[in-house]
């Protein structure tokens, strides 16, 4: 695991950007697994900003995104997808036959999983996934557990993981239970990981990520296992961290 301390959230966003661009440069039809939330968004907004200087393209590129609430479609403002669309898709020359999210709408949980599944899997898994870190260390929507789950799969959404995503909606009670998640098999076959992290509230997984032991109760951990996983994270992010060398 390769940890790159970051100043502030922007500079976080552009050492993630450059990442993911030089990836994209590298393998213009390059497999990106996505991620929602907060934390990428910045990093979305400069990849934009290059597409648009002409820096980037990503005709050729294809995207998986980790998760879905289940029962939101594409038309509902608090879907992942329709985040993905409005704050990246729409923005860059990607083929939208080529970006993929999890069918939340499919109420046959088993069925929806099983496609997504078979599909990463078909493609050939990701070349570099993106993701973000839940406040108690979870990757996707794979919460703490006494196990790491394998494929993609519907979970229960845990109170702590409610309650930090009410702010994006009006009501707590409107957030959805549950989700559709690439399981952490799915995630661990990805060539490279980067783990975006910024602020303080994020300090304590984040240390458990770097420096906790290996347990499904910090799904982050096993990404300790992985051979070539990068973390960027800023400085209220590692301020927990008692080592900054790689591990
Ligand atoms: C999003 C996802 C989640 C988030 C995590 C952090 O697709 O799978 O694991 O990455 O909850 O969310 P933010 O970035 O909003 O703090």
């Amino acid at each position: 695991m390769k940890v790159l301390k970051a100043s502030n959230y922007d500079d976080m966003s552009r050492k993630v950007a450059n990442i993911i661009s030089a990836q994209v440069i590298l393998k213009p039809d390059a497999r990106l697994g996505l991620a929602t939330g907060t934390t990428p968004i910045g990093a979305y907004k400069q990849l934009i900003n290059w597409y648009e200087k002409g820096d980037i393209d990503f005709s050729e590129v294809s995207t998986y995104n980790l998760d879905e609430y289940r029962g939101l479609g594409k038309d509902d403002p608090q879907s992942y997808r329709y985040f993905m669309d409005h704050t990246f898709f729409d923005h860059i020359n990607i083929d939208k036959a080529r970006t993929h999210v999890p069918d939340g709408t499919n109420p046959d949980a088993a069925a929806a999983c099983a496609a997504y599944d078979k599909l990463v899997k078909s493609a050939g898994y990701t070349d570099l996934q993106l993701l973000g870190i839940g406040r108690n260390g979870h990757i996707g929507f794979n919460e703490p557990s006494d196990v790491f789950s394998k494929g993609t799969h519907c979970v229960d959404l845990t109170p702590s993981t409610i309650e930090a995503n009410a702010r994006l909606f009006d009501k707590a009670e409107d957030v959805p239970r549950q989700a559709y998640t690439m399981g952490v098999q799915t995630i661990m076959h990805a060539e490279m990981i980067l783990v975006a992290a910024s602020g303080a509230d994020k300090a304590e997984a984040v240390r458990n990520m770097i420096e906790g032991p290996v347990t499904p109760e910090c799904p982050a951990s096993i990404l300790q296992l992985h051979t070539n996983c990068v973390v960027v994270a800023d400085d209220k992010a590692l301020s927990q961290c008692t080592s900054m060398a790689s591990v």
